[in-house]
């Protein structure tokens, strides 16, 4: 039980503070709160974090892969290759554009895209590969590119949890043929709500601000079939806000998730693996707990009773999800994935974000380390 002067430590800690809160208020005030130059702004500030490369901002992040996947003129008859160990939106844009998604598992130590198991699955159909970033882990970008140039195939980064990931120097969102973000509260940076797309392809970053905005650059001169994606200007201030702080919290993100992995040395815990050159930005700090789906639901009953706020990211993986696995069932598909059946069973994300105190670390550590006695 945590002492009667210790609060629980939660599991995220989104920041709307005086600044975030002034930034709004000044849009407001100037009667402007749809797209405008706070949008045109935030964009061009997020592209420094993407190598340069253009930036769109959207309404959320899964609008961000509902476009870029339009974009790029995925649909019906196509099929896109995706890990199935992610939040549902990855697959769900796949789904939005009329294409049919192929899922396949995951690496255990990084819980990302399996590049074996992406090559494997190619067809005659296939049209993208879309790894996600999953955590703030980069996946295997450097094999998931050269897969995709050997067969032409288009590559769209779910980078929503990894803002400033990085494999050997290149950061997430600067390698595929875009990448997408997320500005949930919950997420490193956040605008309230939010997305932003990354694209080296100057048309492509036309054709998305098109799509976004009911396909009309000028107003009323409609040259595509769009949607209303627009991010308002209120959120984009916010972002802006958020975006000039992101280096320090990732910093200090990456700095609580040495301590905890230096610290937690329960037998039956394994703490998050980072592949040499990938900058992970604990967007997640994810832990397995050996023992199967039990122990993992035990240890996080003991962890919650210790005050130390605890998720599964994801409890079910997208394939097992009803309106995946209603049709495969009917068309008697099955897939197999051992690693992402493991993973769900045995996941569980602790704090990590950087209100974190030295004191909340050490209990993080104290509780984490009392489990294996436990278990
Ligand atoms: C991996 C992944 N993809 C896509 C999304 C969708 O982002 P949003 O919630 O902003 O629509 C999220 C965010 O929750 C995510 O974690």
């Amino acid at each position: 039980m945590p002492s009667i002067n210790e609060q629980p430590i939660p599991a995220a800690r989104p920041v709307i503070g005086e600044e975030e809160i002034e930034a709004a208020v000044r849009v407001l005030r100037t009667g402007r709160v749809v797209q405008g130059p706070e949008v045109a702004a935030f964009e061009e500030g997020f592209s420094e974090l993407v190598d340069g490369r253009h930036c769109v901002a959207v309404n959320s992040g899964t609008s961000a892969l509902h476009l870029l996947l339009m974009a790029l003129n995925i649909g019906p008859g196509d099929e896109v290759i995706v890990p199935s160990f992610s939040f549902a939106a990855s697959a769900n844009a796949v789904r939005l554009v009329g294409a049919d998604v192929v899922f396949v598992d995951i690496e255990a130590d990084s819980f990302n895209i399996d590049p074996a198991a992406v090559e494997a699955a190619i067809t005659p159909r296939t049209a993208a590969i879309m790894p996600v970033h999953i955590y703030g882990n980069p996946a295997a970008m450097d094999k998931i590119m050269a897969i995709a140039d050997k067969r032409k195939l288009a590559v769209v980064e779910d980078a929503c949890q990894a803002h400033a990931a990085a494999l050997n120097g290149t950061p997430v969102g600067a390698f595929g043929s875009g990448g997408t973000f997320s500005f949930y509260p919950t997420k490193n940076m956040h605008s309230l709500e939010g997305g932003m797309i990354s694209t080296a392809d100057a048309e492509t970053a036309r054709t998305l601000r098109l799509l976004r905005n009911q396909g009309m650059e000028q107003r009323y001169a409609n040259e595509i079939v769009g949607a209303n994606m627009r991010m308002t200007d209120v959120a984009a201030a916010v972002g802006r806000v958020q975006l000039a702080k992101l280096h320090g919290w990732t910093e200090t993100r990456i700095a609580n998730a040495a301590y905890l992995s230096a610290n937690i040395t329960a037998p039956n815990v394994v703490t998050p693996v980072v592949a040499e050159g990938a900058r992970h930005i604990y967007h997640q700090y994810t832990i397995r707990v050996k023992g199967g789906e039990g122990a993992r639901d035990a240890a996080m009953a003991q962890l919650t009773e210790a005050g130390v706020g605890n998720a599964v990211y994801y409890p079910t993986p997208i394939h097992r999800l009803k309106p995946y696995w209603e049709p495969d069932q009917k068309a008697g598909r099955n897939w197999d994935l051992p690693e992402t059946e493991k993973a769900a069973a045995e996941v569980v994300s602790l704090p990590v974000h950087p209100s974190l105190t030295q004191n909340d670390l050490e209990r993080i550590v104290t509780a984490v380390n009392a489990l294996g006695e436990n278990l």
